[in-house]
């Protein structure tokens, strides 16, 4: 059975402040010269916490910011463009637990004839039990995971992230927001793996962390995948830390109010959590950089099972499998060897 580190929200919480402590080496940081003028950039999930930053960010930086909401929101858009000064933001319908939701996001990209530089998936929940989709997995397995491997595929095969017109100057980047508390997850279980699976509050986090993991190792086989001659587009995975944001939203009240003070009292900003972020997105310290992990500023390994090339593979398989059992559109990923 899949699990991941923690059993207790609170813990989990807790641990994630300690972490802003542990001594590690720092990355170089993100220079107020480090700029994106003229590059479009993807933001999912842009309308809360991390993402509305992350917006905020790259439009203030000089780039196109192509933000996604669940339902659209002018009001989000008013406000980026308010906070950034920039004008160059534009938002759309993107749910990621509905499978005709992706797809008429990708059409719109492509009738647009949008091309994406820096995508950055962060768009993620954190749910106190089990959900159904419309396609029959459990949501938090569907939002935090599988779609982001259906996004990527989209975009990589329609040329909306254009690998096959590498820049001179710029390879894209894909950016997958995870979170650190992913480590010590159980193997990846094939036997449950897009199953429905009920759970109640207590199994959410271990759900959550276990679900990081998947999504890491997915990262880490889709790098070896678009990769195979060399970078041809940077594609990593960070931890934006404890962040105070809207992720405890849907915990039930008193579980709420507790982790609530916390994340007030001791998280951080999303503006701030947003800057390491940005740094792996936009630096030219990450031209030609491919799977690597940030934890907040600080490089770090992953869990060890993610790298396992093995793993990789068979995730790999077993996710495009999956896909097809549940969507006529479905896909396979175009191999550029
Ligand atoms: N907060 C932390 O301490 C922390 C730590 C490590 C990693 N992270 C990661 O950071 C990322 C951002 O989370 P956050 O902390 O900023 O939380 P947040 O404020 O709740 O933001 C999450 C975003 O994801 C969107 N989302 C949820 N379900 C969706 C769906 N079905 N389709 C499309 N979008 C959906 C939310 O939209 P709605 O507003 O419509 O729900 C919201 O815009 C997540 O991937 C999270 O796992 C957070």
């Amino acid at each position: 059975m899949s699990h991941g580190r923690f059993n207790n929200p609170v813990v989990a919480a807790l641990a994630g402040f300690k972490d802003l402590f542990r001594k590690q080496d720092f990355a170089d940081r993100l220079k107020d010269d480090d700029r994106f003028d003229g590059k479009t950039c993807l933001v999912t999930g842009a309308n809360s916490g991390l993402g509305f930053a992350l917006a905020v960010e790259m439009a203030s930086r000089g780039a196109r910011v192509l933000c996604t909401c669940r339902r659209l929101q002018e009001e989000t858009l008013r406000k980026i463009k308010k906070k950034s000064g920039s004008d160059n933001v534009e938002v759309r319908t993107l749910d990621l637990s509905k499978l005709d939701s992706i797809h008429a996001f990708i059409r719109g990209l492509i009738k647009d004839n949008i091309k994406i530089d820096a995508t950055i998936l962060n768009a993620g929940v954190a749910l106190p039990g089990a959900r159904k989709t419309d396609s029959g997995q459990e949501e938090m397995f569907m939002v935090n995971y599988l779609s982001n491997v259906i996004l990527c595929t989209l975009l990589l095969n329609n040329e909306i992230i254009p690998v096959k017109e590498k820049q001179a100057e710029f390879n894209p980047r894909i950016l997958f927001i995870s979170s650190d508390s992913h480590q010590e997850s159980s193997y990846i279980d094939y036997d449950e793996f897009g199953k429905y699976i009920d759970y109640g509050v207590k199994k959410g986090i271990s759900h959550y962390s276990y679900y990081k993991l998947v999504l890491n190792t997915y990262a880490t086989e889709l790098s070896r995948q678009v990769n195979k001659n060399g970078v041809d587009v940077g594609v990593n995975v960070i931890c934006p830390g404890p962040v105070h944001s809207g992720i405890i939203k849907e915990a039930p009240f008193l579980l709420r109010m507790i982790l609530g003070a916390i994340f007030k009292v001791i998280f951080r900003s999303p503006k701030k959590a947003a800057l390491p972020v940005v740094y792996m997105s936009i630096s030219p310290d990450y031209e030609g950089r491919t799977n690597e992990y940030q934890h907040m500023f600080k490089p770090k390994r992953m869990d060890e099972k993610i790298y396992e090339e093995e793993e990789g593979k068979k995730l790999w398989d077993r996710s495009y499998e999956l896909w097809h059992s549940i969507d006529d559109d479905a896909e396979d990923h175009l191999n550029r060897e």
